[in-house]
């Protein structure tokens, strides 16, 4: 059993660093803290970074967890090896790139490239965004799978992963109290499906709802509450046509993980939206 503590990074290709600079922190709000000739670092909390773009395809996307024990990295490899998962060590060089002190890499049945990450490093310096946006930190992704019912179990029999509800064959993973850190939507296709920032309150959604209309930032689904966790969220397109989320659903916290029950949801747009909002999002859809 691999036992992960949270979500800490993700890394995005893109092939225009500027308009990625851009658009993270005028739009989203993050903080621009390190920026080389092809790489952005971008800082949401108290990770030297949450998002790091490199130059490179944009079909290029990492997810990264943190191992709790930091121990723990080679024998989470030999299971993944014995397993005949794609796997392998990072260098010290790729370790260097990630502000971690060392990684391992795999691949989930569907072809994400995940990473898990040992000691990775915080900033000495407190995150400042470059909007008042309220983000309170790193949350959750939703992540592309060819199949969630192979690739819920693929988590489940390998990692602490525990369902908290789903949405037809979606689950929705938690590897600590909080509901979820990562959402399995169906797709015919790998990738980051969107990437999640915790805000503060729903004064912060709603204000950054009308923000968006000013600056002409497409929104695809919300303001609206979740049904599952319960979390009042905005969604809203970005720079190489990523969907980001902002939310509070993190503030619904598992007491006693061992007794919870996960809850079926169908597929439709009730169980996203509580107050009646329709997503312009693919995967959310029957
Ligand atoms: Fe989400």
């Amino acid at each position: 059993m691999i036992v992960l503590r949270d979500i800490y990074y993700v890394r995005l290709g893109t092939r225009d660093l500027d308009a990625a600079q851009r658009f993270a922190t005028a739009v989203v709000g993050l903080q621009a803290v390190d920026k080389t000739a092809d790489r952005l670092y971008l800082k949401s909390d108290a990770r030297h970074h949450s998002v790091c773009y490199f130059l490179g395809d944009p079909a290029e996307q990492v997810i990264a967890f943190e191992l709790k024990d930091w121990t723990a990295l080679a024998p989470a490899l030999e299971q993944l090896e014995s397993a005949g998962v794609p796997c392998g060590p990072g260098s010290r060089e790729e370790a260097l790139d990630r502000h971690v002190e060392s990684f391992v890499w795999f691949h989930d049945p569907t072809g994400n490239r995940i990473e898990l990450v040992a000691r990775p490093h915080d900033a000495g310096v407190r995150y400042f965004g470059s909007r008042d946006a309220g983000i309170q930190g790193f949350g959750h992704v939703g992540i592309c799978s060819t199949d969630p019912v192979r690739d819920e179990k693929f988590w489940l029999t390998h990692f602490n992963a525990m369902v908290s509800d789903w949405i037809g064959p979606c689950p929705l993973l938690r590897v600590n109290p909080r509901h979820h850190q990562m959402a399995l939507f169906a797709t015919d296709h790998k990738g980051i499906q969107h990437i999640n920032f915790q805000v503060a309150e729903i004064d912060d959604v709603m204000r950054s709802y009308y923000h968006m209309q000013k600056h002409g930032v497409k929104v695809v689904f919300g303001p609206g509450r979740h049904a599952t966790s319960g979390g009042i969220f905005l969604y809203f397109e970005g720079h190489d046509g990523m969907i980001f989320e902002y939310s509070n659903s993190d503030r619904k916290i598992i007491e006693s993980p061992e007794d919870h029950r996960p809850r079926q949801f169908p597929l439709d747009a009730s169980s996203f939206c509580v107050w009646g909002a329709t997503p312009d999002i693919a995967e959310f859809k029957e």
